[in-house]
């Protein structure tokens, strides 16, 4: 069950509306400076890949690990939907028939569907430029060189050696199947690099000293595993309708899982240590950790 407490949902709730407003103004047809046009149809698979419904759950991590270090909500709501539009990229990409080849996604039609592949394709492409036009933004309230860090680390998280290495991973493992350790890393790569880029952000948006920074990878590391290990215990048990995507569908392609390797059972209890880890490493924090520790239990105790 998610047990989320009235506090922390309105929070989430929060930063939610806040990036999706940040979002809408955003992805307009109106050009920004030094741009020709942008044109209409690929906004609109953009909107459609973007505006649509998400949890909005990265955005949460960079918003309250920003909170924890008493940094500034302003660059953290920028920061958070440049990481938002490099999140939803990656599904666009993720959904294309050369990859995982899914119709639906939060509920609608992927945007190959309702579009066209190509026209995904570059949908995927420009919402990851434009993350980093985001980031970039000269009115970010941030000082230089914690915005370079940031565009440093968000890169790190979304190339070769992150995520986008991560899912030539997880493609690969479909026809030759990785050991354990093969498939802790590709979901590292995969899933964790972005988690833990939200968690980290917020030591970098705040200034923190370089052992928060550490403890801040560290928990995204931790959270971002059980992220992917929760999504594939609920590609087994949930439903299709709920979840806003098809489900029932790692088995069949292949993929390279854990729960695949150890099971349901294995997965749940993994689950529950993957929260108390998560929280221990909180602990320096007192109260102030109390948030983070629970979006950490929301992490794996999520219906959806
Ligand atoms: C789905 O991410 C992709 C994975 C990394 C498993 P989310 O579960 O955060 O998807 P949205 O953003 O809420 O749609
Ligand atoms: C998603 O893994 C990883 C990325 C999108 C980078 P999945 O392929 O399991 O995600 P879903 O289940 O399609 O959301
Ligand atoms: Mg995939
Ligand atoms: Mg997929
Ligand atoms: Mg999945």
């Amino acid at each position: 069950m998610n047990t989320l407490s009235p506090s922390v949902s309105d929070r989430m709730r929060l930063t939610a509306d806040a990036v999706e407003a940040r979002l809408a103004v955003l992805l307009t047809t109106t050009p920004g400076a030094d741009e020709i046009a942008r044109p209409e149809r690929l906004v609109a698979a953009m909107r459609h890949a973007v505006l649509n419904g998400g949890k909005r759950f990265r955005p949460f991590l960079v918003t309250e690990s920003t909170a924890l270090f008493d940094g500034n909500r302003d660059a953290a709501l920028t920061v958070a939907a440049a990481l938002e539009c490099l999140h939803c990229y990656s599904l666009v990409h993720d959904d294309l028939p050369s990859m995982d080849d899914d119709d639906l996604r939060r509920g609608q039609p992927t945007v190959h569907i309702a579009y066209d592949e190509a026209t995904a394709i570059l949908a995927g492409d420009s919402l990851l430029t434009l993350a980093f036009d985001i980031l970039s933004d000269p009115e970010v309230q941030l000082d230089p060189a914690r915005q370079i860090a940031l565009v440093r680390a968000l890169s790190r998280a979304a190339g070769i050696g992150g995520m986008a290495g991560g899912q030539a991973l997880d493609l690969a493992a479909e026809t030759d199947a990785p050991d354990e350790a093969g498939i802790r890393q590709l979901q590292a790569m995969k899933t964790g690099a972005l988690i833990r880029f939200g968690c980290e952000a917020g030591a970098i948006i705040a200034g923190a000293s370089e052992a928060d920074r550490q403890v801040m990878r560290r928990f995204g590391q931790t959270i971002g595993l059980a992220f992917q290990l929760a999504d594939d215990v609920l590609d087994i048990t949930a439903d299709a309708a709920v979840m806003g995507k098809a489900t029932g569908k790692d088995a069949g392609r292949g993929k390279g899982t854990l729960v695949g390797l150890h099971g349901l059972d294995w997965a749940r209890r993994t689950l529950c240590d993957l929260v108390d880890e998560a929280g221990t490493l909180l602990l320096p924090y007192g109260a102030r950790g109390a948030v983070l520790a629970e979006t950490a239990r929301f992490v794996a105790e999520r219906q959806s």
